[in-house]
């Protein structure tokens, strides 16, 4: 690519595309246990791209602003450029995973209202937990802008959960990651099958990225990953 590296991470790089816009692409790569298993999933960038674009451009049809701009290319997003918080902001509808090992919760159970955890985005302390004395006193974000990010969570839930459950897709969780831009708060990063959680109804057979933190073999996670973004785009 012909642009500026500005960052890298697991799955994506970031690229200077002009003042005000970023290049955001997709890599191939898949992790797992803050990088413990580590694979590449030929085609992974290139559907999570469109997925990301998908899911993106569908909160900005109901009103959410997002980073989204447009696509550079099959891998690669053209986004706002924000000032990112290294906050992991997860909403929780069903539960599994993290919460079901920290608190006495089990598989399975029902939140209503979904439950929303901040987390530090800190590879290195496995992303402690954060509360608003935490965020504040880290100089993340003040109190009213943790009520304002809860508020579009829940917001981004209200036309996901839906959404999926029309395509016989259950939402069980997600993260989303937000930036701030002349003030406002906007949702940056992505969101794919790498950081939500989504069963089939009924047969609550896994598509995301459990399967592979799981140990499915790469053939698996990438046929679910497909199915995933043929069942939302048709
Ligand atoms: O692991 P945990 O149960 O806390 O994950 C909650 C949600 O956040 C899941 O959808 C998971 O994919 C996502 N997540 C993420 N990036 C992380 C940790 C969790 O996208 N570093």
């Amino acid at each position: 690519m012909e642009f500026l590296k500005l960052s890298e991470g697991k799955t994506k790089e970031v690229y200077a595309y002009d003042d005000s816009r970023v290049l955001l692409k997709f890599k191939d790569s898949i992790t797992a246990g803050d990088g413990a298993r580590k694979d590449i999933l030929e085609g992974k960038g290139i559907l999570n791209a469109q997925t990301s674009a998908f899911l993106f451009r569908l909160l900005e049809s109901k009103g959410i602003e997002t980073h989204y701009i447009g696509m550079f290319d099959e891998r690669t997003m053209i986004a706002k450029k924000l000032k990112m918080i290294p906050v992991e902001v997860v909403l929780r509808n069903i539960a599994t995973g993290s919460i079901v090992k920290r608190l006495p919760i089990k598989e399975g159970e029902v939140f209503e209202p979904p439950i929303i955890e901040f987390f530090l985005k800190d590879d290195e302390r496995h992303d402690p937990m954060l509360n608003y004395y935490h965020m504040e006193y880290l100089k993340l974000m003040a109190r009213k802008e943790a009520e304002k990010i809860e508020e579009i969570m829940l917001k981004v839930n209200e036309i996901l959960y839906p959404f999926f459950k029309s395509k016989k897709l259950l939402l069980y969780d997600f993260k989303l990651e937000f930036g701030r831009l002349d003030g406002k708060l906007i949702i940056g990063d992505e969101l794919t099958l790498d950081s939500m959680r989504i069963r089939e109804e009924g047969s609550g057979r896994i598509l995301d990225k459990d399967l592979y933190r799981k140990g499915a073999d790469l053939e698996t996670v990438k046929k679910a990953y497909e199915e995933f973004f043929k069942r939302i785009s048709e």
